[in-house]
């Protein structure tokens, strides 16, 4: 682990946690720098700075970290709320988003395109000019039939493969929270976000780890400072 980079996590996780308002309704992201704000929101809401929060979670972990910090974790409804703080794996300079190297894209996209407000925060490696150029994009597809489903992202230009569980020796092909496997994928010199309407059109697939036109802002801490990315027209 390198603690530049958690500290710069942590700051950037603080500075979101600062936009909650007691009685809103949160929306907690996967990952270690989400973490960070679950951790901010509970020492909160410990404290007595914030009340009668009430928060849905992108995964398992997250809503397990929540609840043991006492924060109120309810399902995902069908109604509009007041905000999300996520990390990601590369933002660029409109905001728009890969996220899922940590394995949650999709609860993430269930429940952040219902936010109001999506919130990113990072630290500045995961800054990028277009989508693709340091992270692969995670693509989350059906366990049943899997190696078709993998042949036909092969044809649409998908380069990669499933992914294997980190924290195994005989490496594991990684279940995610709903059951399914990814596949990460690189597409080389593609204009990824014109190709997810392909991709997700294509058969076997779920969803894929693009976040286009959804997140408001994004808070990235670099050794110099906190940098504010603002979507335009926000
Ligand atoms: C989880 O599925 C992801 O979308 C994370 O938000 C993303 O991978 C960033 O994770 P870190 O904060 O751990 O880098």
């Amino acid at each position: 682990m390198n603690d530049n980079l958690e500290a710069l996590k942590k700051v950037a996780a603080i500075r979101a946690a600062a936009l909650v308002e007691s009685g809103m309704h949160v929306g907690l992201g996967t990952g270690s720098t989400a973490k960070y704000a679950i951790e901010e929101l509970g020492r909160k809401v410990a404290a007595g700075e914030l009340t009668g929060l009430t928060f849905v979670a992108t995964s398992e972990a997250s809503e397990a970290l929540a609840r043991s910090l006492g924060l109120d974790v309810g399902p995902l409804t069908p109604r509009a709320f007041d905000l999300a703080i996520d990390g990601a794996d590369e933002i660029t300079p409109n905001v728009d988003l890969i996220k899922g190297l940590g394995g949650a894209l999709v609860r993430e996209k269930l429940v952040e395109v219902q936010a109001k407000r999506l919130i990113i925060i990072a630290d500045h490696t995961k800054l990028v000019t277009r989508l693709g150029e340091k992270a692969p994009l995670p693509i989350e597809v059906l366990k049943f039939g899997v190696d078709s489903t993998v042949e036909r992202l092969q044809t649409l230009g998908a380069v990669g493969g499933l992914r294997r569980r980190a924290d195994q020796q005989d490496a594991e092909l990684y279940v995610t929270d709903n059951g399914n496997f990814i596949f990460d994928a690189r597409f080389a010199g593609a204009d990824l976000a014109a190709l997810e309407r392909t991709l997700k059109g294509t058969l076997g697939v779920v969803d894929t780890g693009l976040f286009v036109n959804m997140a408001e802002r994004a808070f990235v801490a670099a050794p110099d400072g906190v940098r504010e990315i603002v979507r335009p027209g926000h």
